[in-house]
């Protein structure tokens, strides 16, 4: 029998469709092209400031969090050893530490029945859209361009995304709008609307406060839910209230992420989910039945750490984070600043200028793809993040991302530097 004659020959034709789309492979030539020019300042890696990584840290906080069982919830050193080394329950183990941590830095009141513990924010992102993809006329609304994981959960999911035009101030209520009766004259269903209000990835946007309260409206009139994902709300200056804080009707289902806040390598991420359902329970509860065949608990050790940071920090992240906030404000100060000396005379050349978060968005008078990005590492030794890849391919192709989170005051000089080489060198 020739091989292809096989029922199960692997091929590309015969594996979910997902993994042919390139928004799934898009990060793949950024790391290849950072293991290729290591020398190259990368601009492009959104992760965060690592001079205060310390694994001491890691044992105070797992001590801490024991403490904690053994004084408040008075078990028994039996009964803690067993929370960290056995399976835990789906929902987790820290809900109510992330409970007061939200009470404390977002003014949110979220009861812990509607808080599952997930493995970092992807899972929650992916179970939302799992639960809410009921069938093939359901759809999920997003601006674009739009977080990568975001777009990477719903094609594994099968949920079509429906773009909204995002504006200097974030998401286009008036695209909105007009989108969510497109989308009910092609006969589909909208069923929620997936927004980053503070500081977006990739376009370093926020929303102001009426436009989130209008936000909130319209979401309520067309009954859809918002998705709230606020991975970087607390490093501006002045932040505004989450659409979490300011719901007052379970719109809102709050994607949350310790990956910047408490630390990446524990992968602890969470959603709030306090939407009732009609034969009983939350919208938390269905997420936690799809989280127990997907992932069954989040890691209880991953868990404990970060909840011992919580418990060390009187639960505000605000306060644990007081230094790395001070550096992102400084390196994106910095880079704006940087920018506007060495590309401020250029014409075509512009830039957003974000008041917080890790990315600022710059617009070029010409083409910007991978072929540039790979001119750029080998050429002039800078790693930038083409924005086509936050519009699925389908828009940016004017447009990079710079990201300021790991870098030195030195490296941004010097890698600002290096891009308006680039940049100038291809101005008419
Ligand atoms: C918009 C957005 N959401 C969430 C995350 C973090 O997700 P996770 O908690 O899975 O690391 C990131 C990280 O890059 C992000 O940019």
């Amino acid at each position: 029998m020739q091989s292809s004659d096989l029922a199960n020959q692997l091929s590309m034709e015969t594996v979910h469709g997902s993994l042919a789309d390139p928004a799934i492979s898009s990060m793949n030539l950024l790391n290849e092209l950072i293991g290729e020019y290591p020398l190259a300042i990368s601009m492009a890696a959104g992760r965060p400031y690592e001079e205060f990584f310390d694994v001491g840290l890691i044992h105070r906080y797992l001590e801490a969090y024991c403490d904690h069982l053994r004084r408040d919830r008075n078990l028994t050193e039996a009964e803690v050893t067993r929370t960290l080394f056995q399976y835990g329950a789906t929902k987790g183990i820290i809900a109510d530490l992330v409970a007061r941590n939200l009470a404390e830095d977002e003014n949110i009141d979220a009861s812990p029945e509607s808080v599952v513990v997930t493995v970092g924010c992807q899972e929650a992102m992916f179970l939302v859209l799992r639960a809410l993809r009921a069938n093939d006329r359901d759809v999920l609304l997003a601006p674009a361009p739009t977080y990568v994981g975001l777009t990477g959960a719903a094609l594994i999911t099968d949920t079509p995304v429906w773009p909204v035009r995002s504006t200097e101030y974030g998401i286009d209520l008036d695209d909105l709008m007009h989108q969510l009766k497109l989308v009910g004259d092609a006969g589909m269903r909208a069923r929620a609307c997936y927004v980053t209000p503070n500081f977006a990835n990739p376009t370093g946007t926020s929303m102001d406060l009426p436009a989130r309260r209008r936000l909130l409206e319209v979401a309520a009139a067309h009954g859809i839910l918002l998705l709230e994902d606020n991975a970087y709300g607390l490093f501006g200056a002045d932040r505004l209230p989450s659409l979490k804080a300011l719901d007052d009707s379970a719109t809102v289902v709050y994607l949350g992420s310790f990956a910047k806040t408490g630390m990446p390598g524990a992968r602890v991420g969470y959603v709030v989910a306090d939407q009732p359902v009609a034969e009983g329970g939350l919208l938390a509860d269905l997420l936690s039945k799809l989280k127990g065949m997907l992932t069954v608990n989040t890691s209880p050790i991953a868990q404990a750490v970060i909840g011992g940071k919580l418990l060390l920090n009187d639960f505000s992240l605000t306060k644990a984070n007081a230094r790395e906030t001070a550096i992102y404000q400084r390196n994106l100060h910095l880079t704006l600043g940087e920018l506007t000396r060495a590309l401020g005379a250029c014409p075509g050349v512009t830039w957003n200028t974000p008041t917080g978060g890790f990315f600022i968005t710059v617009t070029v008078p010409f083409v910007v793809d991978d072929e540039l990005l790979k001119h750029a590492a080998r050429d002039h030794g800078v790693l930038f993040t083409p924005m086509h890849h936050f519009y699925g391919g389908k828009g940016g192709f004017n447009q990079l991302r710079l990201s300021i989170s790991l870098l030195t005051p030195e490296l941004i000089e010097e890698g600002v530097s290096r891009l308006a080489a680039l940049i100038t060198g291809r101005l008419p």
